[in-house]
């Protein structure tokens, strides 16, 4: 209670609107939309918002004193907890020194066909136990959990073999159980070809051992595909993205990272939840990303960390899409910050801050299929919620020192103070 800005996020009749035919200036994904209550209050009842709104009104309602948990968030801006929907972060090994080669020119692309990056990541990640992953994949979660993010996803990837795909589907089953952040997992077996496989051998692979072994193991929701020069084709996409679909598990893509090929167009075929990067995609795959009801999910870091051009979402903004962004977390883009991430997105992307937080959260959500109001503080959502070290939610992007978030909220309970 007592929030100089309390921001609610857009209702959900604001966002049921949203028809791919908004504006910047108009549309339910303008931050111009997003709901703020100065002097503003929200109550939960079991982990759930039942009231927001003003506080002197809330207060006489429901006495804070009467209540279990109160916090006193005076002269601080509260939002929602983020959601981050695009992670790796289920990994052992080291790859800082593959920060160095390419600080001395070496590509992304040079390493993996060296038998580097995500190749590199698959042998050590091979090696590691379960506990080994689980521990790694807990220590991250509470330094993302820190920096405000309150739901992520997570992508196996890094086996490339049914055992390690599946161990990893396990070690974010475990965190899963284990810690207050919510995780949202992803199979993500067509991450890259194995060394010295064939990718047409690898996706057969895929998709009759290793996609009914996911299914039969019951832990993911999305199947994820790498659809890129040097990993999977448009049409090897295709075909593991139809065979997840066939075993009940909803697609994504990883879409227009590195070059032009197509991914985006697919993602907009198949109606996935989200297609990510989208670095290269053109106003046509944008426009059909909005035709299709896809989430384009942007990750700003990676361009940051490669030192590459960034995706265009003032495009998309104008499109009427609903941008969503996420940290990418993974050895080749270290940041578990969803504050930097929407730095990022203002300073290098020409988002606003409420556009950014709305990415954040909100656009988050529907990004991983949340359908219960995750990414708002409205009457029904999930009460997770970030107390703010600052007067205004700007803070958030405008910061890129240390955290902004003071106090976090998951389902009501303070799980950072
Ligand atoms: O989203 N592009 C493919 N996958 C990751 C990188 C994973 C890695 O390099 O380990 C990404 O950027
Ligand atoms: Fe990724």
């Amino acid at each position: 209670y007592g929030a100089s800005e309390l921001v609610v996020g857009p209702t959900a009749d604001e966002a049921a609107s949203q028809d791919g035919n908004g504006n910047r200036n108009g549309s339910a994904d303008d931050g111009a939309t997003l709901e703020t209550i100065e002097n503003g209050a929200f109550v939960a009842v079991d982990g759930e918002v039942v009231a927001v709104g003003p506080t002197d009104e809330i207060v006489r309602e429901h006495p804070p004193e009467n209540a279990d948990t109160a916090v006193d968030a005076s002269g601080r801006a509260v939002v929602p907890g983020f959601v981050d929907p695009h992670t790796h972060a289920v990994f052992a090994g080291d790859r800082s020194d593959e920060f160095e080669a390419k600080l001395e020119g070496t590509s992304y692309q040079e390493l993996l066909a060296q038998g580097g990056g995500i190749l590199r990541t698959v042998r050590a990640t091979r090696e590691a136990s379960l506990d080994r992953l689980v521990e790694n994949l807990l220590g991250h979660l509470d330094v993302m959990l820190a920096h405000g993010s309150t739901t992520v996803e997570v992508k196996s990837g890094y086996g490339l073999e049914t055992e390690t795909e599946l161990r990893m589907l396990e070690a974010i089953d475990a965190a899963n159980e284990r810690h207050s952040v919510d995780l949202v997992s992803t199979y993500l077996g067509a991450h890259a070809v194995p060394e010295g496989a064939d990718a047409d051998e690898y996706v057969d692979a895929v998709v009759d051992e290793q996609l009914p072994a996911v299914a039969e193991q019951g832990i993911a929701r999305y199947c994820d595909v790498f659809c890129e020069e040097g990993a999977f084709s448009v049409d090897q996409s295709r075909r593991v993205l139809e065979a997840g679909l066939e075993h009940g598990l909803e697609p994504k893509v990883h879409a227009e990272e590195l070059s032009h090929l197509g991914g985006t167009q697919l993602a907009a075929d198949l109606e996935t939840a989200s297609a990510d990067h989208l670095l290269y995609a053109t106003r046509e795959d944008v426009d059909a990303l909005v035709e299709a009801g896809t989430v384009p999910v942007l990750l700003p870091g990676t361009a940051f960390g490669l030192g590459e051009a960034y995706a265009d979402a003032e495009t998309m903004l104008e499109a009427g899409a609903p941008v969503a962004i996420a940290t990418d977390f993974n050895p080749n883009c270290y940041s578990r910050s969803m504050e930097f991430v929407q730095t990022l997105a203002c300073v290098e992307m020409g988002m606003t801050p409420a556009e950014a937080l709305l990415g954040a959260t909100r656009n988050a959500a529907r990004a991983v299929g949340a359908t219960d109001g995750t990414g708002t503080l409205a009457v029904g959502a999930p009460a997770d919620a970030l107390v703010l070290e600052a007067p205004r939610y700007a803070h958030l992007a405008y910061r890129f020192d240390t955290t902004a978030v003071e106090t976090v909220l998951k389902r009501g309970q303070v799980v950072v103070e």
